[in-house]
C-alpha cells in the first residue's frame, strides 16, 4: 500500500511516499529556516505562505522521486495537529483535494505520535517488538513522555511546563549568538574537542520529587546570567557587551548539554520507575533526538532497563512526512480513515 504524507505544521513543508508503513520510497523537505531566521523564530504568517507556495512543488517531487504517478497512490495522510494553525491549513486542504480528486481515503495524523513512529521507519521491527513502549517526544515545540500501548494509544505520563527542550537549545544558541535552529549548532560545539562540560555547573530540573514533567526556561535563564551576569536594578545586564572567545563558547555549549541530557534520563528513569506495566522499548522521536549525548545517554539507559531503544535515523528526527505516511498507514490499517469533514487544530487531542 502506498501512502503519501503531507506535513506542514511548523516551517517545514514536507511530502513523502511511503510503502506499507515503513519503506520510504522518497522524503522531501522543503525548510523554511531562511526565512525565519531574521526574527529567532517562526512567524506564522511567513509559514503559511510559505507551505502554501511550495506545498504543490513539495507533492510533485516526492511523487517523481518515488518513481511512480499519482494514480498509484493508495491514501492520502496529513498532520493535522498540533502546529500553527495557518500553516497546518494548506497541509491539510492540499491533502483533501488530492484525495477527493484521486478517489483515495484520507487520514489525519497527530504530528507528535508520529514523531514516534520515525524510528519504525525503513526497519522491519514488528509492533508487538516494540509495544508497550515509554515513548519520548523531544522537539522545538515539544517535550513529552507517554505510556504507548500502541502507536496510536498514548496516555501522557508528563510533559514541559515551560520551554520545549529544543526551544531551549534554540534559545541558548541566541543567547551565545549562533545562527538558527541553534539545537544542532549547540551539538557540535558541545562535542568539539576540548569542550569541558564540567565548566560550568548548570541546574537540572527536578520539579517535585515524583514529577514527571519537565522544564528548561531555569536553564535557559542560567545561561543567560552565565554569559551576561545577573541584571540589576532596572533589569540591565552587568556584562551587556562582553565577547565571549571560542573556547568559553564550546565549554557553556558542552555543560548546558550536559545538563539538558540530564534533566531528560532523571524524568525517564522516574517514569519507567513509575509505569504499570513494563514496557518492551524506549520509543523516542522529534528533532532534538538527533542530539549526540542525548542519543548516547537513551542508550545507556535503554541498555541499563533492558529496553530496545527505538530512535529515528538522522533524517527522520526533524520533521517530516515520512513519519506521517507511516502512522497514517497504521490508521488505515486499524479502519480509522477520515472524511472531508478532517479539521486542522492547533492542540494535541
Ligand atoms: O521535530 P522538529 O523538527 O520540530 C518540532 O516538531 O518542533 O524539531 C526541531 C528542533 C529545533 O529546536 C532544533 O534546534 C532541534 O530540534 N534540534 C536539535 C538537534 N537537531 C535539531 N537539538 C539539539 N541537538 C541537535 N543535534
Ligand atoms: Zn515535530
Amino acid at each position: 500500500m502506498l501512502v503519501l504524507g503531507i506535513e506542514s505544521s511548523c516551517d517545514e513543508t514536507a511530502a513523502s511516499v511511503v510503502e506499507g508503513g515503513r519503506a520510504v520510497r522518497s522524503s522531501v523537505v522543503s525548510s523554511q529556516h531562511e526565512i525565519h531566521e531574521e526574527y529567532g523564530g517562526v512567524v506564522p504568517e511567513l509559514a503559511s505562505r510559505a507551505h502554501a507556495e511550495r506545498i504543490t512543488g513539495v507533492v510533485e517531487q516526492a511523487i517523481a522521486d518515488a518513481g511512480c504517478e499519482l494514480s498509484d497512490l493508495d491514501a492520502i495522510a496529513v498532520g493535522h495537529r498540533p502546529g500553527l494553525i495557518g500553516a497546518l491549513l494548506v497541509g491539510v486542504s492540499a491533502a483533501k483535494a488530492l484525495s477527493w480528486s484521486l478517489g483515495v481515503p484520507l487520514v489525519g495524523v497527530d504530528h507528535v505520535r508520529a514523531h514516534l513512529w520515525a524510528g519504525l521507519l525503513d526497519t522491519e521491527l514488528q509492533l508487538d517488538e516494540v509495544y508497550p513502549a515509554l515513548g519520548l517526544v523531544i522537539s522545538g515545540g515539544h517535550t513529552a513522555m507517554f505510556e504507548c500501548a500502541s502507536p496510536d494509544e498514548l496516555c501522557k505520563l508528563g510533559g514541559t511546563i515551560d520551554d520545549a527542550v529544543g526551544e531551549a537549545y534554540d534559545k541558548a544558541a541566541a543567547i551565545l549568538g549562533l545562527g538558527h535552529p541553534g539545537g544542532p549548532l549547540v551539538d557540535a560545539l558541545a562535542s568539539s574537542e576540548g569542550a569541558d562540560e564540567r565548566a560550568v555547573d548548570f541546574p537540572v530540573s527536578r520539579l517535585g520529587k515524583d514529577s514527571l514533567d519537565f522544564s528548561f526556561s531555569g536553564l535557559k535563564t542560567s545561561l543567560l546570567y552565565q554569559v551576561r551576569g545577573v541584571p540589576g536594578p532596572g533589569g540591565k545586564f552587568p556584562n551587556e557587551k562582553d565577547e565571549l572567545n571560542e573556547q568559553q563558547i564550546r565549554d557553556l555549549c558542552a555543560s548546558f548539554q550536559r545538563a539538558a541530557s540530564r534533566a531528560i534520563v532523571l524524568k525517564l528513569e522516574r517514569a519507567l520507575e513509575a509505569m504499570q506495566t513494563k514496557p518492551k522499548s524506549l520509543v523516542v522521536g522529534g528533532g532534538v533526538s538527533a542530539n549526540s549525548r542525548i542519543r548516547s545517554e537513551l542508550a545507556s539507559l535503554a541498555d541499563r532497563h533492558g529496553l530496545r531503544l527505538v530512535v529515528p535515523a538522522m533524517c527522520y528526527c526533524v520533521d517530516n512526512a515520512a513519519m506521517i505516511a507511516g502512522l497514517g498507514f497504521h490508521r488505515l490499517q486499524q479502519g480509522k480513515p477520515d472524511d472531508l469533514t478532517l479539521r486542522a487544530s492547533p492542540s494535541m487531542a
